[in-house]
């Protein structure tokens, strides 16, 4: 479970970014969160990466008080976290399989697992032929399912993508999309950071509107 309770947060000398933001997302949950250019969304998702801290207010997520996390516990709870990038952040000397190995390779996974862990992730995001190729080699809806393979590899409880779908064609979004959603069928929670409307009005997912610091339902969820 994700719980954001009365979470203020403001950077150096500026006003609140979040200002009383209350929101719940339990396990499993696919969520849409939307909001205007400068409403915060950006600044909830590192909260949760523990990039940045909240001023006050208290965030648990999955058993883990981010409020006062000691940074030795950091790693493991990282772990339970799966990141895809608006800009995909692909190492652009590596291939397709050593950028999705790297993300096993960073967190211990012994050597004789990663060969086959890749190979299964860039099955499920239909790159398995193109496991020999650098980025500046594939299209942009390629690059970002490998920047989905990367957070997806480690087998992560919550998979939070901050605006995925920038600068690709709205077929590419839907596909990038419907593998989020399939995702998330599989029991893990799924965040998702958009600001096209088209593609939240056609998941009929909840959705969460994030306005003066704040968050409200705009969709319910459709209960499976
Ligand atoms: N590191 C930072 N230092 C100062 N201000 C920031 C920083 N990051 C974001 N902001 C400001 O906080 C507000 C919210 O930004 P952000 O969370 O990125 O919004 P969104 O992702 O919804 O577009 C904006 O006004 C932005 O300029
Ligand atoms: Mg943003």
């Amino acid at each position: 479970m994700i719980e954001f309770k009365n979470v203020t947060k403001a950077y150096k000398g500026g006003k609140n970014v979040l200002n009383g933001l209350n929101l719940t997302i339990e396990d499993g949950e696919f969520v849409f969160i939307v909001g205007d250019t400068g409403a915060g969304k950006t600044t909830m998702m590192k909260l949760l990466l523990c990039e940045e801290k909240v001023d006050s207010g208290s965030l648990k997520v999955a058993g883990f008080d981010l409020t006062r996390l000691p940074s030795f516990k950091l790693p493991k709870y990282r772990r339970k976290l799966g990141v895809v990038f608006q800009d995909f952040r692909l190492f652009p000397n590596m291939t397709v399989e050593q950028n999705v190995a790297f993300a096993l390779r960073v967190v211990g996974t012994p050597k004789k697992y990663i060969a086959n862990k890749v190979k299964y992730i860039l099955k499920t995001v239909q790159l398995e032929n193109k496991h020999k190729s650098y980025p500046y080699e594939l299209s942009g809806g390629e690059q970002q399912r490998v920047a989905l393979a990367r957070a997806l590899v480690n087998s992560p409880d919550i998979i939070i993508a901050d605006e995925p779908t920038g600068n690709i064609d709205p077929d590419m979004s839907r596909n990038i999309m419907d593998l989020l959603v399939m995702v998330s069928n599989l029991n893990k929670t799924v965040i998702v950071v958009t600001h096209e409307r088209e593609l939240v009005s056609h998941y009929g997912k909840r959705t969460v509107i994030l306005e003066n610091g704040k968050a409200r339902e705009l969709y319910p969820e459709v209960k499976k």
